[in-house]
This record gives structure tokens, C-alpha cells and sequence, in this order.
């Protein structure tokens, strides 16, 4: 673990040097060890030509350093392109027992859960939306609500997309899983920048990808599938990847591999994976206790800063509910994003709010810079 961030790996990431950035909830930066991941990607091409052997390895540690990521095993990790990827295999593959056609989201979801949970409808399911409260949670008591004995499967998500909120995920499984239902956490706004344990969460199903805090490439996502479930579902979103034997090239049946590999689908995304790996790696070093707790320092910061400058903040104030993201109003999220990029402060736009989002490479005098652009700019801040 690396301590005395950010200082001791700033120089890893060259955009660094020109930029203030605050836009991991969108993408990580990119680091020297990503960039020479890829390279390498080339120069195995060029010394070895098709090295299927090697790529299946290079897919194997992926699979290892997921299940590492969340203390799982490999078999229970799909190793996918995306998220979409994953949650519609798994989703195709899900039998609601009798009586349990319900499928509940919030309004966090990303539109991808949305989106593949009403195809479901398709399939005779219904969806229940639980709206977010005034004060930008998901009310906990509202999801109980929802989740009853019709419902087959909630979707939640970790830390929201929309405004940084974090949802006390333990509490909703714990919810779930006393009326039987099962959990898809969607924890791709939360993984690289906040420990995540799936025996400890007692999460059915958990998925997450490498673009953001885990410093990598888009094109790689993990769907993480509880062991003992495996065995229940079969999916039918497939492909060779899948196949109990990939290099059997057998086209007579359907044979799944009895891990969550079933959840994968063709040739997997081998230059993502080589940058994938090197951004896992470089994770693992830096340390993700160690971000949470330097990144707590900076939220609290800004939130100080955003007092002083009479700012309004659309992430909850209470630090258990936010992660690594903050939201702030604007009267033209837009507006703000664009004049922050020209004094060099890279930010992303969302439901009218600018979403500021900070990782293990952020420091003090970056918090300063945000606060300071935003009220040079405080004519498109809602106060
Ligand atoms: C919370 C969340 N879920 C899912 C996605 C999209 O996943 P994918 O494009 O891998 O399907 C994103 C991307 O920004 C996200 O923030």
C-alpha cells in the first residue's frame, strides 16, 4: 500500500502535469503502466504473431485479480466488455421461482440496468421504479416496501452516477434476502475507490468495470455471481467463450462451463485486458483502504469550500452517504463543465448539476482550484 498520497504517484500520471482532473467517475487517468500495458499488447503481436495460449492467461490473471478485487473466488467472475454484457447474460438466465416475477430498481440505476430489466418484460416480468427523495437518497424504508414476496430480484447501485449519492447497499441485500429475493449491486461508480467485500456484503450478484477507479481502459467489466447460485442459471445470452470447452469448436449443443464464465461471450477484449491488468495492478499498490480514506479528505474539503462559497451541493452531506463524486447545481451544467475546461479543471455534466469526482492522484491544491473555478463561474452556480 502507498502511502503519502497523492504526492508519491502524481508523476505516474503524465494529464496531471497540464491538468486538474476530476473526472474519474468518467474515466481514471491514464498511467504510464497503462500505456505501456498497451504497448506490449503490440509488441507481443509483432514477436509472436496469434498468441491464443498467452491471451487466455492474460484472461485468467484478469479473472484472478477480480476475484482478488473483491475477495471472490475466479470461478464466481465473468470476465465481460462491459456491464451491459454481463447483466444481460445474467439476466437471461435468471429463473424467478414461481410467484416472484417482480424485479425492483431505483432511480439511480444506470440506464443500461434500466434498460435490460424492462426487456424483461418481454419475458412476463414487471418492474417497480423506487424514486429518490427530495434529499438525493433512496430511501431505505422505501425499498423495503417495494421488495416483498413477488420480487424475484433488486437491482441497487452502489454509488449513483446521477449525484455521487452511496446507498447502504448491506442494508437492501440484508432486506432482500429476508423475503427471498436476490441482489445485483451495479458497483462501477464504487469499485477501485471503495473496499468492496462481497462475503461481507452476502451479495448475490456484483458488477463493476475497469474505466473508472480502477485506472483502465473502457471495453473490460467483471460480473461477479455468488457460487452457489451458479448451478441455478443458464444463461441464454452466450457465446463460445461460455462453452464448458472454448477450444472444443463443437457446434452441436449447448454446453455452459459450470462457472460464471457462462456469462461471458466471445473473444475477450485481450488489448483491455493487458491495460486492465496493468490499472488493477497499479490499484492494488496505491491501495484502496488508502483512497477511500485520502479521497474522505477531499470531499470534506470541498464540501467546506462549497460553503464558503455559498455553493449548493446535491450529494447528501452525511459522508456515509457519498463516495468519491460530489454534485454540484448549476443553472447550465454545460455552461459550468465548459468554462472549467478552459482554466484547465476537468469536470463532467449530469442532471444539471457539474460532478466533480476525485481519486488517489487529487490533491489539496486541486480541491483549491475546483473552488476557486467555480466561483469565478458562480453566476451559473445555484446558490
Ligand atoms: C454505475 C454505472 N453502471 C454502468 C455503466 C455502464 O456500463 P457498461 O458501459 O460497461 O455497460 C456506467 C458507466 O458509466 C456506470 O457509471
Amino acid at each position: 500500500m502507498t502511502t503519502g498520497l497523492p504526492e508519491t504517484i502524481r508523476d505516474r500520471f503524465p494529464l496531471l502535469e497540464h491538468a486538474v482532473y476530476t473526472n474519474s467517475c468518467s474515466q481514471g487517468a491514464l498511467s504510464d503502466e497503462v500505456r505501456a500495458a498497451y504497448a506490449q499488447y503490440l509488441t507481443d503481436w509483432d514477436d509472436k504473431g496469434a498468441p491464443w495460449d498467452l491471451w487466455v492467461e492474460r484472461a485468467e490473471s484478469t479473472r484472478a485479480r477480480f476475484a482478488r478485487l473483491l475477495n471472490a473466488t475466479p470461478d464466481e467472475i465473468a470476465v465481460t466488455t462491459s456491464v451491459s454484457a454481463g447483466v444481460s447474460s445474467l439476466l437471461s438466465g435468471l429463473r424467478h421461482p414461481e410467484g416472484r416475477n417482480k424485479i425492483v430498481i431505483s432511480d439511480f440505476e444506470f440506464p443500461t440496468i434500466g434498460q435490460i430489466t424492462h426487456a424483461q418484460e418481454l419475458m412476463g416480468r414487471k418492474v417497480e421504479h423506487v424514486a429518490a427523495a427530495p434529499d438525493a437518497t433512496i430511501p431505505l424504508e422505501r425499498l423495503a416496501e417495494a421488495i416483498d414476496d413477488e420480487t424475484g430480484l433488486v437491482c441497487i447501485t452502489y454509488v449513483s452516477f446521477r449525484n455521487g449519492t452511496k446507498t447502504d447497499v448491506k442494508e437492501v441485500i440484508r432486506r432482500a434476502h429476508e423475503v427471498g429475493a436476490l441482489v445485483l449491486v451495479d458497483a462501477f461508480q464504487a469499485v477501485g475507490a471503495v473496499p468492496i467485500d462481497v462475503r461481507d456484503l452476502d451479495v448475490d450478484f456484483v458488477a463493476g468495470g475497469t474505466l473508472k477507479y480502477l485506472l483502465a481502459s473502457a471495453g473490460l467489466a467483471f460480473l461477479y455471481c455468488r457460487a452457489d447460485l451458479l448451478p441455478e442459471i443458464t444463461p441464454t445470452v452466450t457465446g463460445w467463450f461460455a462453452d464448458e470447452d472454448i477450444f472444443a469448436m463443437d457446434i452441436d449443443d449447448y454446453s455452459p462451463s459450470p462457472t460464471a464464465r457462462k456469462f461471458e461471450s466471445g473473444t475477450p477484449p485481450i488489448p483491455n485486458i493487458y491495460a486492465g491488468i496493468a490499472g488493477m495492478d497499479l490499484m492494488h499498490e496505491i491501495g484502496i483502504e488508502a483512497t477511500e480514506r485520502h479521497v474522505a479528505g477531499l470531499t470534506e474539503q470541498l464540501v467546506t469550500g462549497l460553503d464558503r462559497i455559498g455553493a449548493t451541493m446535491v450529494t447528501p452531506r452525511d459522508p456515509n452517504q457519498r463516495g468519491p463524486m460530489i454534485a454540484v447545481a448549476t443553472t447550465d451544467e454545460g455552461a459550468m463543465v465548459a468554462a472549467l475546461r478552459e482554466d484547465n479543471i476537468l469536470t463532467s455534466p449530469r442532471d444539471g448539476n457539474v460532478r466533480l469526482s476525485f481519486h488517489c492522484y487529487n490533491s489539496e491544491e486541486d480541491i483549491e482550484r475546483v473552488i476557486a473555478g467555480l466561483e469565478k463561474h458562480s453566476d451559473l452556480l445555484v446558490r
